[in-house]
């Protein structure tokens, strides 16, 4: 009998204007306000999904470049989703829910805090997906951004800070007996006085203890370092990985070395790699959608060089489609990273076009050339997933209602039938329920 998987919603384009550029728009949502996100948010919840992650990036980029970011909706705007957080927890009884927040932006005791409120508020289904992009350093009164490391560095402490003001109330601190009218004992309190490299405060938090722990701790990094910062710290890493099982065994692996290495065991981090399934009715539909793909149209290139003007801050749009694509338009501080993987393995003799449509390619589940395929196929991939030792997989998409129903409408069933997909939650929260098998 194959283990069953934990599953995660991640909302790519953070707290922004969704359904932006395609046809489902119609359908009238205001991305403003919070129905869009609630009646997505408790589909998942009847699915038996673990968590909704939400992406976020606080900052339009540099000044230069701010129209290409917000041209097409891909950069901005976007609203804070730890506020949103609050609307999704009215709205469902068990998802777990996950804002994006960066140690940049806020300060532990404020931090702290706000988190302490959310995981009471919510029955302990709060999580935050710590991230250490560094780019926005100059809204929070930072001249120099930090370097890659040392922003790790600083969340590291960020978070051991933060938890420590989570931990101000030792067992009994909390009474709250009516009879004795005694509701704590202040000796029973830790007063925490932090001194550390970038961070100075004291505390305790004003705060009570959480019945259902502390709110979860989720991260991104793929680096080194980030998967470091994942063993040491995270209660869930978000993967991406190639999908054959080398590669797998070997990213959990790695997780899981760091895990040890600080005292952990390897079960204390649930890992769910990320898919963006494109699932269709039948084996002919997905064929011919992989046919298609191979020559697609001006307008699929000028969508691709939209979303790729927005990521590398560069204005491929107004460029030509059949001359070759001279790296020089890119300024020196867009990322080599994903320079290369714009262009991939082509030469500089290459065009426009050949790079972009190498982007609108794609290929069958069936035979792990890419994410086209059936509900069937896709249940096929996660179980083979799940039988190398995969906890999880984390479907990456916008989170409107159109997108959610074409994605898991048939898709449920089919997980559940084979065992794959919950059927039920336990009580506890988010923490209780990653723990639940
Ligand atoms: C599933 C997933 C979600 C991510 N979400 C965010 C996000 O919301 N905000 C952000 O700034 N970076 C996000 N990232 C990027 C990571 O924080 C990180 O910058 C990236 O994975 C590179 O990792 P590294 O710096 O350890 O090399 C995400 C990455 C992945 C794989």
């Amino acid at each position: 009998m194959t283990r069953p998987q934990h599953f995660g919603w991640f909302l790519a384009r953070g707290f922004g204007p969704h359904g932006w550029g395609h046809d489902y728009l119609d359908w009238g949502y205001d991305w403003t306000r919070p129905d869009l996100y609630q009646q997505s948010a408790r589909t998942l919840e009847q699915a038996g999904f673990d968590l909704l992650v939400i992406e976020d990036a606080p900052s339009l980029g540099s000044a230069e470049t701010i129209d290409l970011r917000v041209r097409h909706a891909f950069g901005g705007p976007k609203h804070d989703p730890l506020l949103l957080a609050p609307y999704l927890f009215a709205a469902t009884a068990h998802l777990g829910v996950v804002p994006t927040v960066n140690p940049a932006a806020s300060l532990p005791y404020t931090a702290a805090r706000q988190f302490a409120t959310l995981q009471h508020l919510s029955a302990g289904r709060f999580g935050l997906n710590v991230v250490t992009d560094t780019g926005s350093a100059r809204h929070f009164g930072t001249a120099e951004p930090l370097g890659h490391d040392a922003a790790y560095d600083r969340a590291e402490e960020w978070l051991g800070a933060v938890r420590s003001l989570w931990r101000s109330w030792d067992d009994g601190a909390l009474i709250a007996d009516p009879v004795s009218g005694r509701y704590a004992d202040g000796t029973r309190m830790q007063p925490v006085s932090h001194r550390g490299e970038y961070y100075a405060f004291d505390g305790p938090l004003n705060a009570i203890p959480f019945p259902a722990g502390e709110p979860v701790i989720v991260s991104p990094g793929g680096s080194g370092r980030g998967l470091g910062f994942a063993g040491a710290n995270s209660d869930v890493q978000l993967a991406i990985s190639p999908l054959d099982e080398a590669s797998i065994r070997s990213y959990r692996a790695r997780i899981h070395d760091a895990a040890v290495a600080r005292g952990r065991r390897p079960s204390d981090v649930t890992i769910l790699f990320a898919l963006q399934p494109v699932l269709v009715d039948s084996p002919e539909e997905a064929d011919r959608i992989v046919a298609a793909s191979r020559t697609p149209d001006d307008a699929a290139l000028r969508r691709i060089a939209q979303r790729q003007s927005s990521d590398l801050e560069t204005d491929l749009t107004a460029l030509d489609l059949d001359a070759p694509l001279d790296v020089s338009v890119f300024a020196d501080h867009v990322s080599h990273g994903s320079i290369r993987r714009l262009i991939g393995d082509h030469d500089e003799t290459a065009s426009l076009r050949t790079i972009l449509a190498a982007h609108a390619r794609a290929g069958r589940l069936r035979d792990g050339s890419g994410m086209v395929g059936t509900a069937d196929e896709f249940a096929d991939l996660i179980e083979e997933l799940a039988s190398w030792g995969n906890d999880g997989v984390l479907l990456w998409g916008d989170l409107h209602p159109v997108t959610v129903h074409r994605t898991l409408d048939r898709l449920v069933p089919i997980l559940r039938r084979r065992g794959l997909l919950r059927d039920g939650y336990v009580d506890g929260g988010l923490r209780a329920n990653l723990a639940a098998f």
